[in-house]
């Protein structure tokens, strides 16, 4: 049974229950062209049946390598960038300590990230720390040609192969990419490494599921079975109801689009947990990339509260009313502190001595709620017991599914990112890339 909830009544002084279940039937149509792939995009809807598909081998597999990885690796670099990293991070944060880099034992690797920006200090710093570290990486690029991934990987790779020698950089290596295509996967065959298939019919936003995300988290010491369980809950949920009443994905897609057409073009994505900052990253890549298109398509936002309320909580109460928001609520925390009682009370804080910190935080959350749907900005509640690997998997396909309805909703191909190439065509332009003389010629002009 699924346990994730979506609560849509703080939008009713927005809209009715009646124009929520108008999209009921738009909403089964639309979840049929994803399960039957007759919809836009459909040689990219591996994803949607990919609970089901991970087999035991595959999950054995990568279990191994983790394994492996552990004994020989205090740390581990995922390369990758978009799709090929922010479900892995978003999965990995939301699981570890809030402080694991500053734990002195650590039973599991410490996983770094490289290949998602280009920054030279942040390569350069990575490097110094690997200097006089053990440690192994893996190399995630579906197309195998992208420009961030490819330049750390080739700096990582060099960097192995001079501290450990050729052969044991092999061993160390682990790469993810297609299954016949792109540079990386013809590196691989020739430098024999271990390698992952991400799946063609599965684009890089929507591959959490895949290795992509599974070896990462893998590596990280949590329980990917779990994880892939949860998915398979949420999806059998999917199939077994598709009515709002009874289905989040069928509630969220529908509220939404709704809010949207009334003006409310940027959707704010709430959490009361630090360590979901990256959930929101992976689902402001997932809807951002997947929605916005042809001109269309609601802003992806996020904030971390109570601490962005003293930054970009006056913006959201007070500023332009172009805004939804939707909060993450987790019902239980897995830790307990409770506020202290002091003598002297000289801070004030004794009306909460003795009350869960937690607690304290739900005030906050019911508090900014109110004020905000005060302030006209509606507000879609989703809710989950607690944070664990098999709430994971179910949010993550709750996020995919009701992505790819409402992308459908929005009348755009969910599953495409023709936007991306632009700034591409522009770099290599500008870097003199072999094959691009004539857009440098064109650039050149405008400079
Ligand atoms: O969702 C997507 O398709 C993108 O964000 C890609 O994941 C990202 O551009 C990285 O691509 P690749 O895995 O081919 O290196």
């Amino acid at each position: 049974m699924i346990n994730l909830k979506l609560d849509y009544s703080n939008i009713l002084n927005f809209t009715s229950k009646e124009e929520i279940k108008s999209y009921q039937d738009e909403i089964k149509s639309h979840y049929k062209s994803v399960i039957d792939k007759t919809g836009a995009g459909n040689d990219f809807l591996g994803w949607a049946s990919l609970p089901d598909d991970i087999s035991e081998d595959l999950i054995k597999s990568i279990k191994e390598d983790a394994e492996k990885i552990k004994a020989k690796a205090k740390v581990f670099v995922v390369i990758g960038i978009g799709g090929s990293y922010l479900g892995a991070r978003a999965v990995i944060e939301a699981l570890s300590h809030n402080f694991n880099h500053l734990l002195q034992e650590r039973e599991f690797p410490y996983i770094v990230y490289a290949g998602q920006n280009i920054g030279e200090e942040y390569l350069s710093d990575l490097i110094e720390v690997l200097d006089k570290t053990d440690y192994a990486l893996t190399v995630i690029s579906k197309s195998g040609t992208t420009t961030e991934p490819a330049i750390a990987f080739r700096a990582l790779k060099n960097h192995l192969e001079n501290k450990y020698g050729k052969k044991e950089a092999q061993e160390r290596i682990i790469a993810i990419t297609d299954a016949s295509k792109g540079a990386l996967r013809q590196l691989s065959t020739e430098e024999n490494y271990k390698t992952y298939i991400v799946p063609d019919d599965v684009g890089g936003r929507y591959s959490v599921l895949t290795p992509v995300g599974l070896l990462p988290i893998a590596v990280a010491g949590f329980d990917i079975q779990q994880l892939v369980d949860g998915a398979k809950t949420m999806k059998a949920h999917c199939e077994s109801t598709m009515n709002i009443d009874e289905n989040p994905v069928a509630a969220y897609a529908a509220a939404r689009n709704i809010l949207y057409n009334q003006g409310k073009q940027t959707e704010i994505m709430v959490n009361y947990q630090p360590n979901l900052y990256y959930m929101t990253e992976w689902w402001k890549q997932l809807y951002g990339e997947s929605e916005g298109k042809e001109n269309k398509g609601i802003f992806p936002a996020g904030v971390s509260n109570t601490t962005d309320l003293h930054s970009m909580g006056q913006y959201i109460q007070e500023g332009l009313r172009t805004i939804f928001e939707t909060v993450i609520s987790v019902e239980n925390a897995s830790k307990t502190f409770t506020v202290p009682d002091d003598d002297a009370n000289l801070d004030g804080l004794n009306y909460l001595a003795g009350k869960r910190l937690q607690e304290v935080n739900k005030m906050a959350e019911l508090g900014t709620t109110l004020a905000h749907i005060d302030g006209g900005v509606p507000n879609l509640k989703i809710s989950v017991d607690r944070i664990n690997e098999n709430t994971l998997g179910q949010l993550i396909y709750f996020y995919e599914m009701a992505c790819a309805i409402s992308g459908y909703i929005l009348d755009v191909n969910p599953f495409d990112q023709p936007g991306v190439e632009a700034y591409k065509k522009n770099m290599f332009a500008l870097l003199g890339k072999p094959g691009f003389e004539k857009e440098t010629e064109e650039i050149r002009k405008k400079l």
